[in-house]
């Protein structure tokens, strides 16, 4: 293991690449809807300020503890904290958290691939706005095709993880990113010339006070935190193959501006469409999947082409998360066992297909008919509600703890401050803060709501 540790080319790359990881399935799938169920305005600017006081200085948490221990979450845990201290399962969680979230992630993905693919056979073509509609149900519950995707996807996981740090993630990275942000903001464009567009404007950054009710609060909490990719050690990870050059705060800044920039170019993208012809913003989960296509189908020719290029961005934004996902898992093999990244990749990626295979087969029951009698919610939702409702914010929990209260001050102070010209000492001091004492507080407020030991609406009423 003393093969020298492989690092980003540049800070640029480092960049992309954990912005690549931020935006994601997160951006442009999630956050539209549940924007449109908590009423637009008030719940983006909620969102907003969750970004700035609570994900930004976990994320500098998170990089800070990668760079200064140069190791993947398990790793790093152990070298700061000591071999034998606990801190390490804080580590294992993020792992775990990885191979859970990946395994079905690659599967919402896999259905962003088979529209893409539908869109170039021109799908709705023809097709009533119910029918088309309806298309979603139908692959919903089609097992092989769920199967086929969520293996085509995984495969293009592995091929981007398997060749490495710089040759792999931050290549692909540097390619899909630019893209994916350049045909956002055209289609942002081409929306301005929209009717529906002043009424998406006023939808999505006008506040409307009696649209939100207080546990959409939490939601806007729990989100910034997935959409981040924080709490899993994603971004310790990436932060791992950082050279001591690079400013760390500054970084956390630039991701945090991008990936919610392109959240909002979401918005600004389907909120118009939806407005202009008619459609409710609440649709939920579908909203991407259902409602879109109608949309699209609805805008004549060019429709089937805008629609292919919206879900390419899907998969390409679904495919550089992933990556960050694989590599957690990855790098724990590389790192801590000495695997080479051919044979970690390989076996790690092959095993959370195997994982992933309940999920993609969740909507036709073809596996397990009885998991949703039995635990409420089948496969599928079973582990996003684990991941997202449990692991995430736990392992956000602990990170802030951990890098507020119990590591080395002059460390944390020297990784802070390293690859800046300014001593930063007010910033320095107003990050701590928000660390030890906001962000720990904000988790474990939404720990509690998501468990249902405290109502927050019910508290405030
Ligand atoms: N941030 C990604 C998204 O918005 C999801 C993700 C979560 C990726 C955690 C890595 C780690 O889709």
């Amino acid at each position: 293991m003393s093969k020298q540790r492989e690092h980003w080319g540049s800070r640029f790359g480092f960049i992309l690449a954990a912005a690549g990881s931020a935006v994601g399935l997160g951006n442009i799938w999630k956050f539209p809807y549940i924007t449109g169920e908590n009423g637009g305005g008030l719940f983006v600017l909620i969102y907003l300020f969750c970004i700035a006081i609570v994900g930004i200085p976990i994320m500098i948490a998170e990089i800070i503890i990668g760079r200064s221990s140069q190791k993947s979450p398990v790793g790093a845990f152990a070298a700061l904290a000591g071999k034998n201290s606990n801190w390490k399962y804080v580590g294992w969680l993020g792992v775990f958290s990885g191979f859970i979230i990946l395994s079905y992630y690659s599967v919402v993905a896999g259905w962003a691939l088979n529209y893409t693919f539908m869109s170039l056979s021109n799908f709705f073509d023809g097709k009533s706005p119910d029918e088309i509609g309806s298309i979603f149900g139908v692959m919903y519950g089609a097992s092989g095709i769920n199967l086929f995707w969520h293996a085509v996807f995984m495969m293009l996981v592995i091929g981007v993880v398997i060749a490495g740090v710089k040759s792999g993630i931050e290549k692909w990275n540097r390619i899909l990113m630019p893209i994916l942000i350049l045909i956002f903001v055209v289609l942002a464009i081409i929306s301005i010339f929209l009717s529906g567009w002043g009424d998406a404007v006023q939808f999505v950054f006008y506040p409307h006070f009696d649209a939100l009710k207080p546990s959409g609060v939490l939601e806007a909490l729990g989100h910034a935190f997935f959409t981040l990719s924080l709490g899993m050690g994603a971004m310790l990870t990436y932060g791992s193959y950082l050279k001591k050059s690079a400013n760390v705060p500054k970084a956390a800044m630039l991701i945090s501006v991008l990936d919610t920039g392109v959240a909002l170019l979401a918005c600004m993208v389907m909120f118009p469409i939806i407005f202009t012809y008619g459609y409710s913003p609440e649709a939920g989960p579908g909203l991407v999947f259902k409602t879109l296509p109608i949309i699209f189908s609805e805008i004549g020719d060019f429709g089937m082409f805008i629609s292919f290029v919206f879900f390419l961005l899907l998969v390409f934004a679904a495919l550089s998360s992933a990556v960050s996902l694989l590599e957690v898992v990855t790098s724990y093999f590389i790192d801590e066992k000495g695997w080479s990244r051919h044979k970690a990749t390989l076996i790690t990626g092959g095993a959370i297909f195997l994982f992933g295979i309940p999920s993609a087969l969740a909507g036709s029951s073809a596996l397990f008919p009885e998991w949703e009698g039995m635990y409420g919610k089948n496969f599928f939702d079973t582990f996003d509600y684990l991941a997202s409702n449990w692991m995430l914010p736990l392992g956000g929990l602990f990170i802030a703890i951990y890098a507020g209260w119990v590591m080395d001050p002059a460390l944390r102070k020297a990784e802070f401050t390293s690859g800046s010209k300014l001593t930063q000492s007010n910033i320095y001091i107003g990050w701590l803060f928000f660390l030890k004492f906001i962000a720990p507080v904000a988790v474990f407020l939404i720990i509690l709501q998501r468990v249902g030991l405290i109502d927050i609406d019910a508290l405030l009423r």
